[in-house]
């Protein structure tokens, strides 16, 4: 019979369930987002969070299970992100977890949400059959982290699903994460919140108006695979506050936003050429830092994958700037379906999968780590 693991995922602001199979079967897969809730903050609020992860917790379990076929006596184990995350919303599912651990008598196996985003790309790598070669270097990027390991395994040059995984931190940011950014600079511009996706689609349609505002390399001193974001957000607010002709466009979208018009085709109009540009102009600047470094890393390690994990990795651009530069470097890359890059707990479930093999469990005393490290 297959060990069958639930996993639970509730770090942020998405609260997520799921059943997978052999650490790689994937049953299914709940995320209840509370993106509309925080909308109207421009940003996640963690005490709404916590109160909506609340509300959630059990009929988010209830429908993977559901969808699952199965029922609680099915489980082999529980997996649970333990860290990093917000404390009050990872409290949430922590307790929830071992409360039916517990009563279940089933194992309960603590995971770091950052192992979960690794997991999420051999996840989708697995349903085309495929096994990503190690060692690879894996990109975390999204709203709350940006960060590049190097990822081995213990034998052998394949992560196959029971394998054990050794992290190594190549690099992390040194300010902003790369989908902080975004989220910043769309409310600069009056763009509303998540910034990614609509800042995503502007820039593709920007055409070719020269950019009012030019952003060269990322520099930074030390460590060449850190990253630094807070530079350009910056530049962004002084031209934006340097200029007073874009203040009329701004609060033109804002009172779209605010009559719940966010959507691509209603905001472009509303956007000058000048906006697309400087849009386009943020988005070459991030993708190109994400991508060079990102390869840098690769080379640096003799990495044979680039793996591409969290919100960010969902960004058309980037998908191609990696696509081709992986193209010309012969190094293959991978990357989760938008469903499996944001937060879920399908890579919670497929990451506790080796650790139950390992009989890495926790008992009752399992707290919280808000600031839990993977390497
Ligand atoms: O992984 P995620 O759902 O949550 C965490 O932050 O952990 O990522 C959300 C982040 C947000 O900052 C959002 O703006 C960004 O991912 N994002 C994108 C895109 N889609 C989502 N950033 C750039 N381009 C996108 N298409
Ligand atoms: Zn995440």
């Amino acid at each position: 019979m297959s060990v069958r693991i639930l996993g639970i995922e509730s770090s942020c602001d998405e609260t997520a369930a799921a059943v997978v199979a052999d650490g790689r079967e994937i049953l299914s897969s709940v995320v209840a987002s509370q993106i509309d809730i925080h909308r109207k903050y421009g940003g996640v609020v963690p005490e709404l969070a916590s109160r909506e992860h609340l509300r959630q917790i059990v009929p988010v379990v209830r429908e993977a299970l559901a969808q699952a076929g199965l029922s609680f006596s099915d489980l082999s184990a529980i997996g649970v992100t333990q860290g990093p995350g917000l404390v009050g919303s990872l409290l949430v599912g922590i307790t929830y977890g071992k409360t039916l651990a517990h009563a279940l008598g089933k194992p309960l196996v603590p995971v770091n949400h950052l192992e979960g985003h690794v997991h999420a790309v051999f996840l989708e790598a697995h349903k085309s059959g495929l096994v990503p070669e190690l060692p690879a270097v894996c990109l975390v990027v999204s709203g709350g982290h940006t960060v590049l390991y190097e990822v081995r395994a213990e034998q052998g040059t394949h992560a196959e699903a029971v394998a054990q995984l050794h992290y190594r931190k190549l690099g992390q940011t040194r300010d902003d994460a790369a989908g902080e950014a975004y989220d910043k600079v769309s409310k600069l511009l009056g763009l509303g919140y998540p910034g990614g996706p609509i800042l995503d689609r502007l820039a593709a349609a920007a055409g070719t108006a020269p950019a009012p505002l030019k952003f060269g390399p990322i520099k930074m001193k030390g460590n060449p695979l850190d990253f630094s974001f807070s530079g350009i957000k910056t530049a962004v607010l002084y031209h934006l506050r340097d200029h007073a002709e874009y203040t009329p466009e701004i609060s033109a979208r804002e009172a779209a936003l605010a009559r719940g018009e966010r959507k691509f085709e209603q905001l472009l109009p509303l956007c000058s050429p000048q906006t697309l540009a400087l849009v386009r102009e943020f988005q070459n600047t991030v993708v190109r830092d994400l991508r060079d470094r990102t390869f840098a890393a690769a080379e640096q390690t003799g990495a044979y994958t680039i793996l591409v994990s969290g919100g960010v990795a969902a960004n058309a651009q980037l998908r191609s700037a990696f696509e081709e530069r992986g193209k010309s470097t012969g190094i293959r890359i991978f990357f989760p379906s938008r469903a499996l890059s944001t937060d879920n707990a399908a890579m919670i479930a497929a990451a506790a999968f080796p650790k139950l093999a390992r009989c890495e469990f926790a008992d009752l005393s399992l707290a919280v780590s808000a600031n839990l490290r993977l390497a």
